[in-house]
């Protein structure tokens, strides 16, 4: 049935939200098909991925049919505490019945005062003032700008395979073509080096012209780290030539790799700027956030006719200020920066072993509770390399569906292949998971990299049948 927006049924909706609401149950995917973007649709069916999910808890979900799935992709991120969080939900409840006067603007809230003092607590000593944003992309946006405003220059390195933001400024900062095809010209400055080479860095660094560094210090689209001794050296080279450091910690900061935040695992790196995001909302409200020093902040808001020189009207809003204070608590009374660190090591050791006897897959990589498999063409074996060899003939990055597909499938775990044009799975489970959760994920991948292996077979059929379809759609 097609409802629509008569007298009666807005009454329902404000009467009965939930029993509005659940009148539209099964309706989403032709609602999306219809209204927002069909692509993404089609991508889902043709995956199997149309589960029509009606509940979330913690690191679970479960569809129509009450089946349970273990959710290791966690809304990119934004469900590190896990899914409707009771603390967390109990928190904005009694802020919703407050009727606090939220953003009056011309005011300074609490709320969001209190929200800058429990962040700065977890990063160095020296980064005291925060500009809160409404997305991972704004804050990229608002670190790039107050390194122009700060230094004076225009100029910023990234990495190849970085990932930032889809916004035009964070889209310069893009590692990869794929995102920028289409879309003209981006912001002019940008200079792109390979990851962790420090001779490309400093080669443009030298050249004085620089406002900052960016990078990942986990990086999201292909999972790789920064070397051990990488980080120190990039902030001395910055220091070098003054330029300065971001680390966007968008998605590995606030705990996900065992740290506070990741750049954290190396002794003394102290960048100029952190951004984060994605788990500062909990969940629920988006919110990000730039920290940085007050020589760097009071270069942009550098006398009162300024002093809004870089704003945004939703930012510091009550709901995701107290999202954000409520999951700095949660993240630090429930102990889930050392469950990150204790669960990434558990789920890392018994992978390894698992990964090694399969020849498709290349690497075993990540920090904490953001890990990876890198898959490549195997070279020891001529029956699995006509394989591999056929299936890219035919799709570039298909590989990784034929893992995440029977990971669905047979034992309904969600992931997501890590970025376009790459052959990596990134694992991102909240940071509450347990050990029987972690088993579970073994044993699928366990399965499922033993699955892949059998040539003709299942998987192979799924794959080639799809790489075939997408050529043809
Ligand atoms: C490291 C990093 N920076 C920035 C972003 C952009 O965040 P958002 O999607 O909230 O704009 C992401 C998103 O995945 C990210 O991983």
């Amino acid at each position: 049935m097609i409802r629509c927006f008569h007298k009666e049924c807005l009454e329902i909706m404000h009467n009965d939200f939930a029993a509005w609401l659940e009148e539209s149950r099964g309706r989403g995917f032709d609602l999306h098909q219809k209204h927002l973007n069909p692509s993404f649709v089609k991508m889902l069916r043709a995956i199997g991925f149309d589960k029509g999910y009606v509940r979330g808890q913690g690191a679970y979900l479960w569809d129509e049919k009450g089946n349970k799935y273990l959710d290791l992709l966690t809304g990119w991120g934004v469900f590190a505490l896990g899914r409707n969080h009771p603390k967390i939900k109990a928190v904005l409840k009694q802020l919703l019945d407050m009727d606090r006067p939220n953003l009056v603007r011309m005011d300074c809230s609490v709320l969001s005062g209190l929200a800058a003092q429990a962040l700065v607590r977890h990063v160095h000593d020296g980064l005291s003032r925060v500009f809160f944003t409404n997305s991972g992309t704004e804050t990229v946006e608002g670190a790039l700008k107050f390194a122009r405003c700060a230094t004076g220059r225009q100029d910023i390195i990234f990495c190849e395979h970085a990932f930032h933001g889809l916004t035009l400024g964070s889209l310069s900062v893009n590692g990869d073509q794929f995102f920028r095809e289409r879309f003209g010209d981006l912001m002019p400055g940008g200079r792109k080096i390979p990851f962790n080479d420090l001779a490309a860095l400093e080669k443009e660094l030298s050249t004085r012209e620089v406002a900052a560094f960016i990078v990942e210090p986990v990086q999201g689209k292909s999972c790789e780290v920064v070397a051990d001794g990488y980080l120190i050296e990039a902030q001395r080279l910055c220091r070098k030539y003054g330029s300065l450091l971001i680390a966007d910690e968008v998605q590995c900061g606030l705990g996900r790799t065992g740290k506070w935040f990741a750049y954290q695992h190396w002794d003394d790196v102290e960048p100029d700027i952190v951004c984060c995001a994605k788990a500062l909302s909990g969940g629920y409200v988006p919110v990000g956030a730039v920290i940085t020093t007050p020589r760097i902040m009071d270069s942009v808001f550098d006398r009162m006719e300024r002093c809004v020189v870089h704003s945004n009207t939703f930012g510091q809003n009550d709901m995701a200020m107290a999202s954000a204070l409520a999951s700095i608590n949660v993240i630090e009374e429930d102990k889930l920066v050392e469950n990150a660190a204790a669960m990434g090591k558990y789920v890392m050791d018994k992978l390894r072993p698992i990964a090694e006897a399969c020849p498709f897959v290349s690497d075993v990589r990540g920090k904490g509770l953001m890990f990876g498999l890198d898959f490549a063409r195997p070279e020891a074996s001529l029956k699995l390399k006509m394989a591999w060899d056929m299936l890219h003939k035919l799709n570039f990055g298909v590989f990784g569906q034929m893992i995440i597909i029977p990971l669905m499938e047979r034992h309904r775990i969600l992931t997501q292949v890590a970025g376009y044009h790459t052959e990596v799975i990134k694992f991102l489970p909240p940071m509450i998971v347990t050990k029987e959760d972690m088993d579970w994920f073994l044993a699928g991948i366990e399965d499922v990299l033993a699955d892949v292996q059998r040539i003709p077979g299942a998987a192979w059929d799924t794959v080639s049948g799809l790489a075939k379809r997408a050529i043809l759609a």
